[in-house]
């Protein structure tokens, strides 16, 4: 198995390892911007004023999504970076004729080699990926003006019992703690607990030159819909991963077992709102420290 299918199978079957599926082309492939974040998205950037002649820098633009949101704000240019070769191709593809949206690989915790001076710095559900945020408020605090700003999006707390993902990681991890015999924990269970109030916020801004210029909460949820087509892209990718794992015989035992699963929980929650999760939407403003 490649190292990258090595890492994912680590995540989606032994519930071991760090996540890095979008730099798998195959799960860029899948991806899709959850319907259920565009008010959030529209919330965040209602916290500040873009005008015509500013550069916007997007941090982790991915196929593309939220930097249309970005662009219906009118900036000047957009410079869009993601580290992933798949998720930015899908974005270049998307904006190959606007010429006011430029797209360059990079991340967070580099911004300063692909980014010389920026006023503002947006990432779009992305801050939770990083591995050390603090590294990435360094870099971002090292290429901003005086003054300059870093707004965001990340989830306060990640959804629960009767939520979207929660059944849906217990009705994975019950088919394969079935198949495999023995108890399987997948790592998204892990993280359910509240990790950005605004206090947090305020000592990592605090420790990394910022100060929080704006903090409100929201709550992200999603109907039947959504979740059911959430559900069918789950049992596609959970396919995938488990090829090259389990024999074929094995996958379409598991297969039609995680579907029924999953349609005999949308049948017990009909007509129902679903929780997903809290998002704090942060705006950061650098201070006049030396960095
Ligand atoms: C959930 S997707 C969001 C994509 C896009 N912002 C949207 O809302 O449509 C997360 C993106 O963050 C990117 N990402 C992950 N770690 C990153 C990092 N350290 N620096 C910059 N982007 C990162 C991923 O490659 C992925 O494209």
């Amino acid at each position: 198995m490649d190292p990258q299918r090595q890492r994912l199978y680590k995540q989606f079957v032994e519930g071991t390892g760090v996540c890095s599926q979008y730099q798998d082309e195959t799960i860029a492939g899948f991806y899709a911007t959850p319907t259920y974040l565009d008010a959030c998205m529209d919330a965040l950037l209602n916290l500040i004023t873009i005008s015509p002649q500013e550069v916007i820098v997007e941090i982790g633009c991915g196929k593309g999504t939220s930097t249309r949101k970005i662009r219906a704000r009118n900036p000047a240019k957009i410079i869009a970076i993601d580290p992933s070769g798949p998720m930015l191709r899908h974005a270049q593809e998307a904006f190959q004729d606007d010429a006011t949206i430029e797209c360059k690989l990079g991340s967070a915790e580099e911004l300063s080699r692909v980014v010389e001076r920026a006023e503002k710095v947006i990432s779009i559900n992305v801050f939770r990926y990083f591995e050390h945020p603090e590294n990435a408020l360094q870099e971002i605090y090292r290429v901003l003006n005086p003054d300059g700003i870093y707004l965001f999006n990340v989830p306060v707390m990640t959804a629960q019992e009767e939520a979207v993902y929660t059944p849906l990681y217990k009705t994975l991890e019950a088919v394969l703690s079935e198949e495999l015999g023995k108890e399987i924990t997948l790592p998204e269970m892990k993280g359910v607990e509240p990790k950005y109030r605004k206090e947090d916020m305020e000592a990592l801004a605090a420790s990394n030159g910022f100060i929080v210029a704006q903090y409100e909460e929201m709550d992200i949820t999603c109907n039947e819909e959504t979740m059911h087509a959430i559900h069918e892209r789950s049992v596609a990718m959970a396919k995938l991963m488990w090829q090259g794992s389990f024999t074929e015989e094995q996958i379409e035992r598991m297969v039609p077992k995680l579907q029924e699963r999953l349609r005999q929980f949308r049948e017990g929650q009909k007509g129902k709102e679903f929780f997903v999760g809290r998002m704090a939407l942060v705006c950061l403003k650098k201070t006049q420290r030396e960095g």
